[in-house]
């Protein structure tokens, strides 16, 4: 089987995690790195967590190198109530012994486009994707694709408008979106039908594993956040999507779209406009639409279990 070469750059954070260690379980996926970018978290957690996640993971093959540690436009907002102050539920890890790659993420991500044919999941803020477009512009026709979990076009959860990867930093967002790379987005209006329940969660814990111990436990706290801010305990797995869409493109319905992304407006900075009209039915920009969650959920369980 030939194995897509992947780059995650994310911003650990509970979700995040899950999807890193999806990739890390899947065969259909070759890891090449890790890039942290400040988001649901500061620079130091973000990286910090990338770490303890792979050695979690039992992978320090897997290179981890430190991104952004603010938005192109000025500073940082951190989501800390969502993700704990930690970014992955405040729980006790051991320092990881993985140590910290000597290439910032963008220098790496360049070298590793030039090597093979790569494509970069982006599930955090969009900052090191941009970065790495002013700084090695002939990165827009190396990268194979981007996949990319942000977006809204129902409705934003950091304001009505704005989904928070897209508000963290809405220029770098622009940019990327502009970008003539093969791309897929999982907006929100895709991944709240990706969702883990009270049983997922029980499984989870049932493995009896390191990786089913910690994931259950981070993500109890996220289930009490949803439980608050959404009604009920089921935790949606948004950065997951981006991942599932690699392992098995059939699962996810998708449809051809043009983006832009509002970078002013005075309610509306950091909205997406996915333009789902007909004439760009064709486009190499495409947006997740729907996916089975019974589905979704039993390949999350699985994977996971692959952990010893
Ligand atoms: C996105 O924001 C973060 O809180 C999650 O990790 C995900 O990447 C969802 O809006
Ligand atoms: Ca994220």
């Amino acid at each position: 089987m030939a194995r897509t070469r992947v780059i995650v750059d994310t911003d650990p954070g509970v979700d995040d995690a899950v999807a890193i260690l999806l990739a890390l379980a899947s065969e259909e996926l070759e890891v090449v790195a890790i890039t942290s970018v400040a988001g649901n978290v500061g620079i130091d957690a973000t990286t910090l967590n990338a770490r303890r996640l792979v050695e979690l993971a039992q992978r320090p093959d897997v290179p981890v190198a430190r991104g952004s540690a603010r938005p192109l436009n000025g500073d940082p907002q951190l989501e800390v109530s969502v993700h704990g102050a930690d970014g992955l539920g405040d729980l006790v890890w051991d320092e990881p012994q993985v140590p910290e790659h000597e290439l910032d993420a963008v220098d790496l991500q360049y070298r590793l486009i030039t090597e093979a044919p790569t494509t970069i999941v982006a599930i955090g803020p969009l900052t090191n994707l941009a970065n790495l477009l002013s700084r090695y512009p002939q990165a827009e026709s190396l990268v194979e694709r981007v996949v990319i979990m942000g977006g809204a076009s129902f409705e934003g959860n950091v304001t009505p408008a704005a989904e928070f990867n897209i508000w963290f930093d809405p220029e770098a967002a622009a940019a990327v979106a502009a970008a003539r790379w093969p791309m897929t987005f999982m907006p929100l209006d895709l991944t709240h039908q990706a969702l883990l329940n009270d049983e997922d969660l029980a499984h989870l814990r049932g493995l009896d594993t390191a990786v089913g111990h910690r994931v259950a436990a981070m993500l109890e706290p996220y289930a009490l956040f949803h439980d608050e801010w959404y009604g009920n305990r089921d935790v949606i797995m948004h950065d997951a999507t981006a991942v599932y869409e690699l392992i098995d493109p059939t699962a996810i319905e998708k449809q051809g779209v043009a983006v832009t992304v509002e970078t002013g407006g005075e309610h509306s900075r950091g909205a997406t406009w996915f333009d789902r009209r007909r004439a760009n039915s064709n486009s190499t920009t495409t947006v997740g639409v729907t996916l089975d969650n019974d589905r979704f959920a039993s390949v999350i369980r699985e994977r996971l279990a692959r952990f010893a």
